[in-house]
């Protein structure tokens, strides 16, 4: 007991730039959202049927725009609007939040949507149609609304199957009911020219109808939602104007850069971190441009992907990846096999009391990192004999990416 004592009490006067880190994660919803006005007060044209006479259209929009512009914060923030404003007209409109990385088909985005609105539905044992017939009876029943929004719509626009695409993307020309109860906000990354080319020209039109773009932002633009997030996640006079400058001209779409605020955000937050290590040792008490100019120099940017994809893996692929990242850095190798990431991979869930998966399965996962960018795989490697494939990794550090794992996993393992 005592030891647990020390250990918190030597965390909490451990000197450190940060009061709040989290607000810095890619997965906080900031309170305040700038520069989005344009886009909400689309959003509020095309909903308000929704509220002024609720079920008479299934109201839809396409969220479009680059990563890291700010779709799936705006699509919460309004659904968090929408409800409030609903409620208070009592109405009982709820949100559901949906990402197609994870959910990619219709059987599983229903049941996303099932759970997430807290219907009383069986998971098993019904067949797509089955699942909403029932979702429809429970809403109509109890005079319940949603809105839905299907973030990440492009994994499932590239996976599903063209019935699937046919079914989530013209709802109620399947299931005819004269209270339409749902709505829909689809988000995609890139351009709508890029969508189109992957559907049948009806389908896309029908999709184009009502489109809010998200332009990548300016470095004043970013410049702004730095700073809000500095005070948040900062002690007051820790980090100067001329480094939230500095990261909102390196990022800023005007200024050479994206105009990702994702990227700005974790540029900021990796460079908290450099000073806090630095602080411990004595040699800064605050956030310079040296701590910038080290992250950049570490080649963030495949990082920050790769730091935003991991929340939606599930735990043994997780696993598998924290795997190849051990076996690459015991390695000291740019390739390892799929045998020594096998053997890693079982004594993980050794460790944590999870049965492993069977080789198929592993299999599958890899081919699943591979496509998502993750991993690279080769089916034959200079200087090494035999056939088997080869597993390497892009430019992200192995010993960053095991510790956000670790966390990813902590939490996946917690939450079931
Ligand atoms: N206008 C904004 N105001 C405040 N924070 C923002 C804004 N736009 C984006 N962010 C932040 O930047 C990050 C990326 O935004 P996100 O909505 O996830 O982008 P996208 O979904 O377009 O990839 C998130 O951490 C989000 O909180
Ligand atoms: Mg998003």
């Amino acid at each position: 007991m005592r030891e647990i004592d020390e250990l918190i009490e030597s965390e909490i006067s451990r000197p450190s730039v940060f009061i709040d880190e989290s607000v810095l994660y890619p997965e906080y919803v900031p309170s305040n959202i700038r520069h989005r006005d344009q886009q909400f007060k689309q959003l509020a044209r095309v909903f308000k049927p929704m509220l002024i006479k609720p079920g008479s259209v299934s109201a839809k929009v396409l969220l479009i725009g680059a990563v890291g512009t700010g779709k799936t914060v705006t699509a919460m923030a309004f659904g968090r609007a929408v409800t409030t404003a609903a409620n208070k007209k009592g109405l009982s409109l709820h949100y559901a939040h949906i990402n197609c990385s994870r959910s990619n088909n219709a059987a599983s985005i229903f049941r996303d949507l099932k759970n997430q609105l807290g219907l009383p539905i069986p998971d098993r044992g019904l067949s797509v149609h089955e699942m909403i017939s029932a979702i429809l009876e429970v809403m109509e029943r109890e005079d319940l609304y949603a809105l839905v929004t299907l973030d990440e719509f492009d994994y499932f626009i590239n996976a599903s199957s063209p019935e699937d695409r046919y079914l989530v993307l013209r709802f109620y020309d399947v299931f005819k009911m004269s209270a339409k109860r749902l709505s829909f906000m689809y988000v995609v990354r890139g351009s709508p020219t890029h969508i189109l080319s992957k559907l049948d020209s009806f389908t896309g039109s029908y999709l184009m109808k009502n489109v809010v773009t998200f332009d990548p932002y300016k470095a004043s633009e970013l410049y702004d939602i730095l700073s809000d997030r500095v005070e948040l996640a900062f002690y007051p006079g820790v980090v100067g104007e001329e480094v939230i400058d500095y990261i909102a001209h390196l990022t800023g779409y005007d200024t050479g850069g994206d105009g990702n605020a994702r990227k700005a955000l974790a540029i900021l937050h990796a460079a908290g971190k450099l000073a806090d290590k630095d602080m411990i040792e004595g040699r800064a008490n605050r956030v310079t441009l040296d701590h910038v100019r080290a992250v950049v120099a570490q080649e963030y940017p495949a990082l920050i992907d790769v730091l935003d994809t991991i929340h939606y893996l599930p735990l043994h692929e997780l696993l598998v990846l924290k795997a190849i990242a051990i076996a690459l850095t015991v390695s000291e190798t740019d390739y390892v096999t799929t045998g020594e990431v096998e053997e890693i991979y079982r004594k993980l869930c050794l460790e944590l009391g999870e049965s492993p998966r069977g080789h198929t399965k592993v299999y599958m996962y890899i081919i699943d990192l591979r496509q998502r960018g993750i991993i690279m795989t080769k089916s034959s490697v200079k200087g090494k004999r035999g056939r088997s494939t080869y597993i390497g990794f892009g430019a992200v550090p192995l010993n960053v990416l095991i510790q956000r794992l670790d966390n990813v996993i902590r939490n996946k393992k917690l939450l079931r």
